[in-house]
């Protein structure tokens, strides 16, 4: 597969914009070097470098198609680049490493992606399983994980949804399932993919609350949005996908152009 242009061209690093002072033995979180992606034929992400700091909440904005959520996916170890690579704390994420299961449970363990459509990433017959289900997954104790959900259902006040079936409740408490599904795995990265699509004003005040919070307790956060305010809000910085670089008053940088 041919990538147009330069590896490492005009993109400005964001390194040169935050932890100036990062020891040059320590590696970044998250890290792409020169990475390229195609969905069959067609160029998706192209020679893509960037570095992301464990704790940066980090805005990911771009038109529809310049691969927000293509980018999440890579983060996920969902999908595997063409060429270049990608490290996350260290080491090296690629279809072999990713074939390794304790070594995908290590990275789903670490990040957390919550999908645009909850549809999507819903598929228990109860909210109680679902919510147990990545907890599980890490081979918990069973006390650990009725302990871990019934915490987040608290502390996301969704008690009363435990027992109903995930695809008979409505989007907004769908997308509280999913934040829960997630935490309760506590990940130290959180992405998010467009998480104030079709949710109320009350649902998505509680929503930019909550990432708030994750902020201030030093998660990494990951989000890809066209809402401005949450943009705002949230970010340390900015990655600008594609052509979009209307917004320039944070630190920002430009992949995939
Ligand atoms: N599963 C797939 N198979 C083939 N092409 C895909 C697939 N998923 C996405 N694409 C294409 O890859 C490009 C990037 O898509 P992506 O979903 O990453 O964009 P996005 O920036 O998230 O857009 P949006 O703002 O609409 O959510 C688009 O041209 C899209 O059509
Ligand atoms: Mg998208």
């Amino acid at each position: 597969m041919a990538f147009e242009g330069s590896p490492h061209g005009d993109q400005q690093h964001p390194e040169s914009l935050h932890h100036p002072h990062r020891p040059e033995d320590q590696h970044p979180l998250i890290h792409f070097v020169d990475y390229c992606f195609a969905y069959d034929d067609v160029p998706t992400l192209s020679h893509i470098d960037l570095e992301i700091e464990s704790g940066d909440s980090v805005v990911l904005m771009g038109y529809n198609g310049s691969g927000k959520s293509t980018l999440l996916k890579a983060i996920n170890g969902l999908i595997y680049p063409q060429a270049g690579q990608y490290f996350f704390d260290g080491k090296l994420v690629d279809e072999k490493s990713m074939k390794n299961p304790s070594f995908s449970k290590w990275l789903h363990k670490r990040v957390g992606f919550i999908f645009q459509d909850s549809d999507a990433q819903l598929f228990c017959s109860n909210v109680e399983d679902e919510i147990a289900f990545g907890p599980r997954q890490m081979e918990l104790s069973e006390e650990e994980i009725s302990k871990r959900v019934d915490d987040v259902c608290k502390m996301l006040e969704i008690e009363h949804l435990r027992e109903r079936a995930p695809y008979h409740i409505s989007g907004g408490e769908k997308k509280k399932v999913a934040i829960a599904c997630i935490l309760s795995m506590n990940p130290d990265v959180y992405c998010f993919d467009e998480p104030l699509n079709g949710l109320d004003i009350k649902t998505r005040e509680w929503l930019l609350e909550f990432l708030k919070q994750l902020k201030a307790s030093s998660k990494t956060l990951i989000i890809s949005t066209h809402d401005q305010s949450l943009a705002d809000t949230i970010a340390d910085y900015f990655v600008y996908m594609g052509k979009q670089h209307e917004y320039t008053d944070k630190p920002h940088v430009h992949i995939n152009i």
